[in-house]
């Protein structure tokens, strides 16, 4: 069913709660409304296809359509007595899929615990915390190709993942993900690679994992629906070995992470920490004193000039102290 309504106020539909509205809101909960929609949509209208709006930051209201997806379900769609392979709608919530997950005792979402967002989303944006990503689950994306006018199954391999990464992100507009299919395992081998779970040595099962993971997020990042926020604000940025080594020479204990393209990954949290910018506030626009990569509403009250202000000085800030330019993860609309 296709469900529309005008003038539509966004609060309840941004993790970071700005008071934004848009033109038009469709949401929709089958695949086959989809060609409908886009039928509907025309050509000329923006639209913007948004699902748990927990990487979004609204900067102004928006002059269009946003599309919202409600497809349930989660289908087992292959079962061997090592993997299960699970088909999950779009707008299921990443978290719950999660819980249920563990329950079974399937392992190789436990890392991703308590990340906010919805199924489709979490494909679009190859979320990743303590050690695994979404890509690592994944097997295809199923979608609905908006320039063809026909539905595609898409292959991980085809899906350009990276770092924060995929073709979705690049190509926008061009594919509405209506499900994805995941693969699980059945034998239990935990990602202990993250330092801050090196230690669970002891863990016999996924919900081990998962229980560790949310306490150390508890430990670090505000709940969405307690504290207004997008989680991390920047991604952590990559730089050449030879940017690294000045830097090094300078800051000793720089913590970094080689990658798999030759560049170094320093972690943002640590250079803004180093600029002392731990609980700096801008109007209602707060950085998160537990873990400074996350730029907090904690009163409701932060427009998006605020945020963006805070933004503005935290990337001046970085920039001034050690000429890196940090690049925001959340999507500014
Ligand atoms: N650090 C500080 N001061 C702090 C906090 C952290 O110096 O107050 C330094 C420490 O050296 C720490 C390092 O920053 O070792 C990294 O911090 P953390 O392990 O918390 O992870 P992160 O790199 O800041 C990334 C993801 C998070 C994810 C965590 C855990 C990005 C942009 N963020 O953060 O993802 O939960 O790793 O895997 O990659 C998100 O995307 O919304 C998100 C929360």
């Amino acid at each position: 069913m296709i469900k529309i309504f005008d003038d539509y106020d966004l609060s309840g539909r941004n993790t970071m709660a700005m008071a934004v509205k848009c033109k038009r809101f469709i949401e929709y909960d089958q695949k086959e409304d989809i060609p409908q929609v886009f039928k509907d949509l025309g050509q000329r209208e923006p639209w913007l296809h948004i699902g748990g709006g927990s990487n979004l930051l609204f900067t102004c209201d928006y002059e269009g359509t946003v599309l919202h997806s409600r497809i349930p379900g989660i289908e087992v769609i292959e079962d061997t007595p090592e993997t299960v392979t699970l088909r999950i709608g779009a707008g299921e919530t990443l978290d719950e899929v999660i819980e249920w997950a563990c329950e079974q005792g399937w392992g190789g979402l436990e890392n991703l615990s308590l990340i906010p967002g919805e199924m489709g989303a979490a494909a679009v944006q190859n979320v990743g915390a303590y050690g695994t990503e979404a890509k690592d689950v994944i097997v295809h994306v199923q979608a609905y190709d908006t320039h063809e006018r026909t539905f595609v199954t898409i292959p991980v391999a085809d899906c350009g993942y990276g770092y924060r990464q995929s073709r979705f992100k690049h190509d926008k507009g061009r594919f509405i993900i209506h499900d994805v299919d995941i693969r699980l395992s059945k034998n239990f081998t935990p990602n202990l690679k993250y330092p801050g779970l090196r230690d669970l040595h002891s863990a016999t099962c996924p919900m081990d994992i998962r229980n560790a993971v949310i306490a150390l997020r508890d430990s670090k990042l505000p709940r969405p629906e307690q504290v207004p926020s997008a989680g991390s604000f920047f991604m952590n940025p990559q730089i050449t070995p030879e940017q690294f080594a000045q830097l090094q020479a300078n800051y000793p204990a720089i913590p970094h992470y080689p990658t798999a393209n030759g560049l170094m990954k320093v972690p943002a949290a640590w250079l803004i920490d180093q600029c002392r910018l731990k609980g700096v506030e801008v109007g209602g626009a707060k950085v998160w004193s537990k873990q400074p990569l996350v730029i907090t509403n904690p009163d409701r009250r932060a427009t998006p000039d605020d945020i963006l202000a805070l933004e503005k000085k935290i990337v001046e800030a970085v920039k001034a102290r050690f000429n890196i330019t940090l690049h925001p993860e959340v999507e500014h609309v």
